[in-house]
């Protein structure tokens, strides 16, 4: 039987169990969220050994020399030695310049990263919370525009990273996160294209930075934003959207929210029903996806659906730990 050798310990890994999983499954302490591959907080390193390539698919080449993997990913085809991850190789620093509350259960954070980063708008990083527990948060911030990295973070009920965030960080702590991580973010070259995005609870801070950088790009296609929510009073950053809406004339947005009570400015009912409703001929168009995962993935079938080309599908799902 095949061993993973981690820690001084060794554990059996059974026919096509991941790294993690084997991990996992006999108690020993290690980092992840998504198990999907998405999120790339389950990095370890195997220095010496050959890493099945699946396992390292969009780490930078200085990680793969490393000996950087995704640990969820990788399916041992032989004994492995693997070490957890050095925190000099992946994390970086910035300092938290502002924390601002845009909705009762929405934190809007500007970093001050200490040394440059590059990256796009609708990447994410892996923020590592007290307790040393790393979660993703996606870029709102165009980096040609903004001195810091925005985030917006969802208080999520015992979340440990969001809850962290939301009742302990402060303007001037100094957060550690690894990144920028990801492939959903503005394509130049199709400056006609038309764009439509759908964007769930804070899966708005993903969209926002990709419009905010395509119409700063000078991106001339229609480009139509629609933020859902289950409470009204959960949409944010209306004054911004709305700016928007005034610099730019083809830029068009619509607020939705599912629960009681909806006010009569925004519109009443789930964000993919209404954004489908609304666009039933999607041939040529580029559509953008964020948030809650059940929705990425029923929209995403359902653009498929009404013609657009899976290419130009982009999905920013915020899986879970599960
Ligand atoms: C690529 C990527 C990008 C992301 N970008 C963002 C972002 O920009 N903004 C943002 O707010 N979040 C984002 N997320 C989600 C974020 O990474 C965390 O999953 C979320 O903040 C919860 O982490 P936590 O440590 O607070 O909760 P945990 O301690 O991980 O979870 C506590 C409990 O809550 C459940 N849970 C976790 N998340 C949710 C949820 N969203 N809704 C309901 N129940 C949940 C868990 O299953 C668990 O039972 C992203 C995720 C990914 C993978
Ligand atoms: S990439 Fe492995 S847990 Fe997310």
């Amino acid at each position: 039987m095949k061993k993973i050798n981690y820690q001084g310990k060794s554990y059996d890994c059974k026919d096509q169990e991941s790294v993690l999983d084997t991990l996992i499954r006999h108690g020993a302490k290690s980092m992840h969220a998504c198990k999907k591959g998405l999120c790339h907080t389950c990095l370890l390193r195997s220095p010496s050994q050959e890493v099945p390539g699946i396992a390292q698919l969009g780490l930078r080449p200085s990680l793969i020399e490393l000996g950087y993997f995704r640990a969820c990913q990788c399916l041992p085809t032989a004994s492995m030695t693997v070490e957890p991850p050095r925190d000099g190789d992946l994390l970086s620093r910035a300092l938290v310049f502002r924390k601002e509350v845009v909705a009762p259960n929405v934190i809007r954070l500007l970093l001050d990263p200490a040394t440059q980063m590059y990256y796009h708008s609708g990447q994410f990083i892996n923020i590592k919370g007290g307790d040393g527990t790393l979660r993703s948060y996606s870029l709102a911030s165009v980096p040609y525009d903004d001195y810091c990295l925005e985030i917006h973070v969802r208080l999520v009920p015992n979340g440990r990273v969001s809850q962290w965030i939301f009742n302990e960080l402060k303007e001037g702590d100094v957060v550690e996160f690894q990144g920028p991580l990801g492939g959903c973010y503005y394509f130049t070259g199709e400056p006609d294209d038309n764009m439509l995005m759908i964007a769930s609870n804070t899966g708005l801070g993903t969209l926002l930075g990709i419009a905010r950088d395509a119409l700063k790009s000078e991106h001339k296609g229609e480009i139509h934003l629609y933020h859902g929510c289950h409470d009204p009073q959960e949409l944010y950053m209306t004054d911004a959207l709305r700016s928007l809406a005034e610099e730019y004339a083809n830029f068009h947005f619509i607020q939705c929210a599912s629960g009681e009570n909806i006010p009569p400015h925004i519109t009443a009912g789930r964000i993919p029903d209404i954004a489908f409703y609304h666009h039933k001929n999607l041939e040529g168009w580029r559509v953008y996806l964020a948030g809650n995962p059940s929705m990425v993935y029923e929209a995403e079938k359902s653009a498929e659906k009404f013609g657009a080309n899976p290419v130009h599908i982009h999905t920013d799902p915020f899986e879970d730990l599960n």
